[in-house]
């Protein structure tokens, strides 16, 4: 089984037992603040993931949101793992939350999936060999006209109040565009993108395990991401994210507001 199968077999397993998970009121802690939430089944579920993965490849790094390691090397094989993207909503909803897992050789982009957990919709992304959503390709959406186009952003608050030198042009894109929504999950945004689903994507803050794995999949689907500045972040970089369905799109996004 190669690490792609592997990680396919994982986050399969993963998300049947979080289906069927059910959260008591103590299983539920604060991390940063009452807006930020892990529960017992984001660490259960990242320990069932590096568990699997380091038994078939020991040497391979792992860098887990809930236990992530102290030094970020590049260097090698490295998996980006959310267990749960989308905590709020696991807590509140049961449902809009997924399991990423993205993986990288020396910094270089391998693959990526993204389980809609409730739905059942596998995303996958392998550089050079396209995007799929349960294995039928997925394409970016053709919109080029501002506005015709949807934006998510995970966490409308911070991202149209926080003080940011981005946050006019925010406004003003926000007023351009068709309409702007929220799921509350990076990887399931990106992924809406990545599927035709919506056309822009922008946080101010995201995590290597956030948008990891879902970046590899809008990338095979024809999509475009850079940070607010209009430069490439790495694999290892808490960022800014802009993605955009075209780097047309991306451009005028970056060029007639945000810049
Ligand atoms: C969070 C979600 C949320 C976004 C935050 C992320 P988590 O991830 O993707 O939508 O606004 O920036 O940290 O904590 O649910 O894994
Ligand atoms: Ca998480
Ligand atoms: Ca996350």
């Amino acid at each position: 089984m190669d690490r792609f199968e592997l990680a396919q077999k994982l986050i399969l397993q993963a998300g049947a037992a979080l289906r069927q998970s059910h959260l008591e009121s103590g299983a539920v802690w604060q991390k940063t603040g009452h807006q930020d939430l892990v529960t017992r089944w984001d660490k259960e579920t990242e320990q069932f993931l590096r568990q699997g993965l380091l038994s078939a490849c020991p040497g391979d790094t792992i860098v887990g949101e809930e236990y992530p390691p102290a030094l970020h090397s590049t260097r090698g094989a490295v998996w980006y793992l959310d267990p749960i993207d989308g905590t709020t909503n696991f807590v509140n909803q049961h449902s809009n939350y997924a399991v990423s897992i993205g993986c990288y050789q020396n910094g270089a982009p391998l693959f990526g999936l993204v389980l809609d957990v409730e739905r059942q919709l596998l995303y996958t992304g392998r550089s050079g060999g396209g995007a799929f959503c349960n294995n039928e390709p997925i394409h970016v959406a053709p919109h080029t006209r501002i506005p015709e186009l949807l934006l998510y952003t995970p966490d409308v608050l911070r991202t149209f109040l926080a003080q940011h030198p981005a946050r006019g042009g925010l406004v003003r894109l926000a007023e351009a565009v068709r309409c702007v929504r929220s799921l509350g999950s990076v990887a399931l945004e990106l992924c809406a993108v990545a599927a035709g689903q919506a056309d822009l994507f922008v946080t101010l803050c995201s995590s290597p395990w956030d948008h990891n794995a879902a970046r590899i999949i809008l990338a095979e689907a024809g999509g475009c991401i850079c940070d607010l500045s209009g430069k490439p972040f790495s694999a290892d970089a808490h960022s800014t994210v802009l993605a955009a369905n075209s780097a047309q799109v991306l451009a005028r996004a970056l060029n007639e507001y945000i810049l």
